[in-house]
């Protein structure tokens, strides 16, 4: 196992639990910025697993360039795991002109690949866009064990798309789930549509699969409070924080993450699931 400098903890924990021999890869930073990647070991032969996570960007160019340094090494087969698959939000032309981001992401990764394991892309279609074998594993069942271990009564999605996520850990936790409706209006401003929930004197954990300024969950935290939870927990299983997300969390008692993206809230590891998927296919 290769990791770039994105997935240290991950790729450690990986490759106790698989096992496999892990190596760092050496990765320097020229004074204009541009990345230098070098992996000295002799991996002829050899099936190689790649972590490397893609936030921030530097990361997704770090994963890149690692590939290319595997890819004609003379390696027996290269499996790239990427964590947190970045631009899996623009997986689709929302208005005319614009990039499909996350298939031009995956078409590149895809060129220096045998196979690839995601853990929860934004939306699944995303899947289809790598030309090579490519699976997404879940990182629900982490954020699970997590929020049973901190006695949560109840999960919530804080929008229509997080409802399946929500449903999945509230079923793992055997207990209710429900989800809010949001509009997007920009980067950093949302709408939750208010909703009657059944929420008072309990312990809520509102989930997601991404925090990025904090807003989403900030603003169905708020709906909870208002209607008496007595604590509400911030869960996501790709904790990326921006500028101003630490402020915009205060108003919950606690947030969780996995370690997709290793943060000062990474509270549980991915890797269980995503050792359990290589070894299906390797
Ligand atoms: C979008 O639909 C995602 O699932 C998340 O809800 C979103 O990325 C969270 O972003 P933020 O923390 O900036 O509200």
């Amino acid at each position: 196992m290769v990791t770039g400098s994105a997935s240290l903890h991950l790729s450690r924990r990986l490759a106790e639990s698989l096992p496999a021999d892990l190596t760092a890869a050496e990765v320097r930073t020229f004074a204009d910025g541009e990345l230098y990647v070098r992996v000295p070991d002799r991996l002829d032969g050899e099936d190689v697993i790649l972590v490397q996570t893609t936030y921030p960007n530097d990361m997704l160019v770090e994963l890149f360039l690692l590939q290319d340094a595997l890819w004609d090494s003379g390696l027996g087969s290269l499996t790239v795991v990427i964590p947190y698959f970045a631009y899996g939000r623009q997986d689709k032309r929302f208005n005319k002109g614009e990039a499909i981001s996350s298939r031009a992401v995956a078409k590149r990764v895809a060129i220096n690949a045998n196979n690839v394991v995601t853990v929860d892309v934004h939306d699944k279609r995303a899947m289809e866009y790598f030309d090579v074998n490519a699976v997404d594993t879940s990182g629900m069942p982490a954020l699970a064990r997590y929020l049973g271990d901190q006695g949560v009564d109840m999960v919530l999605a804080p929008d229509e798309n997080a409802a399946r996520r929500a449903q999945l850990v509230g079923d793992l936790m055997d207990v209710p789930w429900d989800y809010l409706k949001k509009e997007r209006i920009d980067s950093w401003t949302v709408e939750t549509e208010e909703k009657p929930l059944e929420v008072k004197g309990l312990k809520v954990a509102v989930v997601d699969d991404v925090i990025s300024t904090g807003g989403t969950i900030a603003s169905a935290a708020k709906i909870v409070r208002d209607q008496g939870a007595k604590e509400v927990v911030a869960g996501c299983v790709h904790g990326l924080f921006v500028k101003g997300a630490e402020d915009r969390l205060k108003s919950v008692d606690d947030v969780a993450c996995t370690d997709t993206v290793y943060s000062a809230h990474t509270r549980v590891s991915v890797a269980p699931e995503v050792a359990e998927e290589l070894r299906r296919l390797i």
